[in-house]
């Protein structure tokens, strides 16, 4: 089939590149020169595993190029909106240009028969309003809504495997006619039995801020049990640990820490709560913003505890914070506790040193009134304290013994929960997590 994808960002890359490895034949558009051209030619515009073999691979088929003319799209029966959706400039909610943007010029190139698939997180209403906007200017042109669950850092992986395939379908038999040109699209996924809900708009649109909204309901509330294991003395892995083991539970997304940032969860919330606030109906999210404010507390705890290890003042302290990246395997830095802690410390008068395998030039660009260092040694150099922010692999292994040698003080701060407490404690650290006891 033939196929576009509109928005080259982390979405529509991703996308563009997984439906030609699919065998269809793929245009990705994006306004952004310097995007299309990196694309074109192979690099990726942002770290992520596996993304760019993948890249190689498809343009060497010839049946995926990228390009800023909105033209290109023309002649495709698919379109697919990938546009970002960020959080509006001091509100809660959702800046819907770039969606509504994509849509209004796709009017140009669409033809009856065509069919627009939005996969980008949106305000429940939006597919309602757009699908009469397309129809209302091209007879016979259709839209669904396809919300995308990807990961970053298993971008390719969620979106070539994906746990499930949601279809929000127009009504009445229109319905049909979509559900067979999506069911042709990801034919290779749905015939290995990929489980698949067919829905109307508001629903599918509601699935995906639905189920962001409860992972981050979930991270806060084992932080909110992180909060009273420190003030009772428990411990909130072994807590974890022991309630993860109730199917109904779950051990995932139940690692206490720093709390959850990036490009999804916080905006995501913040904007249904926004919503449903329009829609008359914010009581039933008010428990959200409780979830905001239990994320935000984590990040003011861990500055409080690097002023307590070291001696009660950050004046002068040096400081390595290992982690810049919202999460591991990535570069993405926004909404990221670790840079957002970093600052925090350097305000209270701490000398601080940030490095991350990834996201040093992102860290840069934006928060160029940090220090920073190439490794985790060089970031540790004569520090009188290591902050671990970012529970990247390379953290995690680090080796204690030899970590020791070359800091001034031997005091860890496992912002992630993540390092191997009696391995640190028997090289001579004194051992520091959000929600368990000092070691
Ligand atoms: C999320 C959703 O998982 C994905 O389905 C959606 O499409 C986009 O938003 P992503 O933002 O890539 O994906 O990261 P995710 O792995 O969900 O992690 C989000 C944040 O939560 C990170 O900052 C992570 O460190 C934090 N987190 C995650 C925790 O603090 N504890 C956990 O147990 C899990």
């Amino acid at each position: 089939m033939k196929l576009s994808v509109i928005g080259c960002g982390y979405l529509g890359a991703v996308h563009a590149a997984s439906m030609a490895e699919l065998g269809h034949d793929v245009v990705g558009i994006d306004v952004d020169e310097r995007k299309v051209a990196a694309l074109s030619q192979g690099k990726a515009p942002f770290y992520e595993p596996g993304f760019e073999e993948l890249l190689a691979r498809t343009l060497a088929t010839g049946r995926l190029r990228f390009s800023t003319d909105f033209a290109d799209a023309a002649g495709s029966q698919v379109h697919f909106v990938c546009v970002g959706t960020p959080q509006k400039r001091g509100e809660y909610a959702a800046d819907m240009r770039y969606v509504q943007g994509a849509v209004e010029s796709l009017l140009d190139v669409l033809a009856a028969g065509d069919l627009v698939v939005g996969k980008s997180t949106v305000p429940v209403g939006t597919a309602g309003f757009l699908a009469e906007l397309v129809a209302g200017k091209v007879p016979g042109a259709l839209l669904a809504w396809n919300p995308e669950f990807l990961r970053e850092g298993f971008a390719v992986q969620d979106t070539l495997h994906p746990d499930r395939l949601v279809y929000g379908l127009p009504a009445g038999p229109d319905a049909d006619t979509a559900r067979a040109l999506l069911d042709e699209v990801y034919a290779p996924i749905v015939e290995r039995g990929t489980p698949k809900v067919e829905s109307d708009y508001a629903t599918a649109e509601m699935v995906k801020t639905a189920a962001n909204s409860f992972l981050a309901t979930k991270i806060s509330f084992i932080n909110a049990m992180a909060e009273l294991c420190e003030a009772t003395g428990a411990d909130v892995k072994l807590l974890a640990d022991a309630i993860g083991f109730d199917d109904r539970i779950g051990r995932k997304f139940l690692n206490a820490g720093l709390g959850f940032g990036g490009g999804c969860l916080p905006k995501d919330i913040r904007a249904f709560m926004a919503r449903a606030g329009e829609l008359g109906a914010d009581q039933a999210l008010t428990f959200l913003k409780e979830v905001d404010n239990i994320n935000m507390r984590r990040r003011i705890r861990m500055v409080d505890l690097a002023r307590e290890v070291c001696d009660g003042s950050l004046l002068g302290k040096r400081v390595a914070v290992l982690g810049a990246a919202f999460k591991p395997d990535s570069d993405d830095i926004r909404d990221s506790p670790a840079l957002n802690v970093a600052a925090q410390l350097q305000l209270q008068g701490a000398v601080v040193r940030v490095t991350d395998p990834a996201a040093v030039d992102n860290s840069r660009r934006q928060w160029p009134q940090l220090d920073y260092a190439d490794t985790a040694e060089e970031a540790a150099q004569g520090a009188d304290a290591v902050l671990v922010l970012t529970e990247w692999k390379q953290y995690r292994e680090l080796d204690p013994v030899a970590f020791g040698e070359v800091v001034k003080q031997k005091r860890v701060l496992d912002g992630r929960n993540a390092l191997d407490r009696e391995a640190w404690t028997a090289a001579g650290w004194s051992y520091r997590a959000l929600g368990r006891r000092a070691g």
